[in-house]
């Protein structure tokens, strides 16, 4: 089976350069800690259209295929511009989101609107530039959307969100397609939605389905599960509302490798798998083949980027632990401390060098929990040592904090031995610029 970079714990392109340092995209690690400093996200264009690449070609046997990638992953307005370059639509899931992909010049037909409470406003924004598909969660946001649908004189074509009542082996925060799930409509509830949207809600298309199972899924099974699920639906949607659906969203999910011990499948496994469940489920079922979206994420952003900490002090606990800190930690990867999340790293100055203890690496923010690595494997470490933290593309700036009121670190874009700013270091004054103080408090 062919291999694609969602299997790769790093980039497609480190190696050591003639300095003995680490490179990506050409550009030295130690290098770039210089000049941009630390911590510092390094997102390589390389890895991230290489798993394009891996997407566009494994789904390539199936006609009708839309790519949405879920900005939720990563979203700034240079990887939104070159997804949709690659061909890729965007699964948004808020006003954030949206006008981020509008500012990176996305078409917006090719965008969808997820979530579970929309506001007003968002869904205001969604119809004015023109978002093509909304995934309608509940009753609630059904009545919302016709209702400012029609003040727009617009139709909003839309997807309904189900539950399919699937549960994967992923850490339960991240599970979404179980039946106890805040998410989507429950399957007993689909019919009542679907008469609303038929009788009373005239300024919504009903075009198909939506579901999405979980994130960081290694099984395969569960996909099959899922596409048979959302096919008997469409189905069973004819034949009792003589509603011809054509579209299946079945989200995203695919896994990535974070360190030796994750195994996650290929896209082109996983595609196979999707493609074969689609044509077995038709066939059963006896629809025609319905217009695929799939939505992922993780698999897409994460193996491209890493991030870069300098080592600074360290503790050896008598008869225990020996900690290394470093100058960033939860509030710009919050993954270890909320998932127990794995993640390996190497010495950027000295990858070479020879591995000499295990150590725990922990965050400069004042949380005890605050560790970004338990034991890992590392040569002699010291201060001013330049730390590269492997698969941290997805997840990472997008759910960064200002923790302890710390700086959000800068993104650089690495392509052909050249460095691009993506994201800027926040400053200190960006950090007070929303602040405002009453005129019984100024001195
Ligand atoms: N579609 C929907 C409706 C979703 O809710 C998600 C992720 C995706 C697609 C993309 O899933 P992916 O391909 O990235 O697995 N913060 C967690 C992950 C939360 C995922 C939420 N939904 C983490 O850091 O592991």
């Amino acid at each position: 089976m062919q291999i694609s970079t969602n299997q790769s714990i790093s980039p497609v392109t480190t190696e050591i350069n003639k300095e003995g340092n680490l490179s990506i995209g050409g550009c030295d690690l130690v290098g770039l800690a210089k000049k941009y400093e630390t911590p510092l996200y390094v997102l390589d264009e390389t890895t991230l259209r290489s798993i394009c690449k891996d997407y566009k070609e494994a789904f390539s046997p199936y006609k009708n295929v839309n790519m949405m990638y879920a900005s939720k992953a990563l979203c700034t307005i240079a990887t939104s511009a070159i997804l949709a370059e690659e061909g890729f639509g965007f699964d948004v899931v808020s006003a954030g989101e949206i006008y981020t992909v509008y500012n990176a010049g996305v078409d917006m037909k090719k965008v969808l609107f997820n979530g579970n409470n929309k506001s007003v406003s968002e869904i205001n924004l969604a119809l004015e530039l023109g978002v093509g598909r909304f995934s309608v969660d509940n009753f609630l946001e059904l009545a919302l959307l016709n209702e400012l649908a029609k003040s727009k004189n617009k139709i909003a074509e839309i997807l309904l969100r189900i539950t399919p009542g699937i549960e994967c082996h992923t850490h339960e925060y991240i599970q979404t397609g179980h039946l106890d799930s805040k998410f989507g409509f429950d399957l007993t509830q689909i019919d009542d939605a679907v008469s609303l949207i038929l009788d009373e809600y005239s300024n919504l298309k009903l075009k198909g389905l939506h579901a999405h199972i979980g994130s960081q899924i290694f099984e395969t099974k569960v996909y099959h599960d899922e596409i048979e699920i959302l096919v008997k639906e469409l189905a069973r949607l004819d034949e009792k509302f003589g509603l011809q659906l054509d579209e299946i969203n079945i989200g995203g999910g695919l896994g990535v490798k974070y360190t030796d011990k994750d195994c996650p499948p290929s896209t082109y496994e996983i595609a196979g798998i999707i493609i074969e469940s689609l044509n077995n489920s038709v066939k059963k079922y006896g629809i025609d083949f319905p217009t695929l979206f799939i939505e992922p994420g993780r698999s897409i952003i994460s193996t491209s980027g890493v991030t870069l900490y300098t080592i600074g002090s360290s503790k050896q606990v008598p008869n225990g632990k020996k900690y290394f800190a470093i100058d960033g930690g939860m509030a710009d990867n919050a993954r270890p401390s909320m998932y127990q999340a794995e993640y390996t790293a190497s010495v950027a100055n000295k990858p070479d060098a020879e591995i000499s203890q295990c150590v725990t690496i922990a965050g400069r923010f004042c949380e005890s929990g605050d560790v970004l690595i338990q034991n890992i494997k590392l040569p002699n470490l010291e201060e001013g040592d330049i730390l590269c933290v492997y698969n941290t593309g997805a997840y990472n700036y997008s759910m960064a904090s200002n923790y302890n009121r710390v700086q959000k670190p800068a993104m650089v874009l690495v392509n052909n031995s050249q460095s691009d700013i993506i994201i800027e270091r926040e400053t200190l004054d960006d950090l007070i610029s929303h602040d405002r103080i009453p005129d019984r408090l100024k001195k």
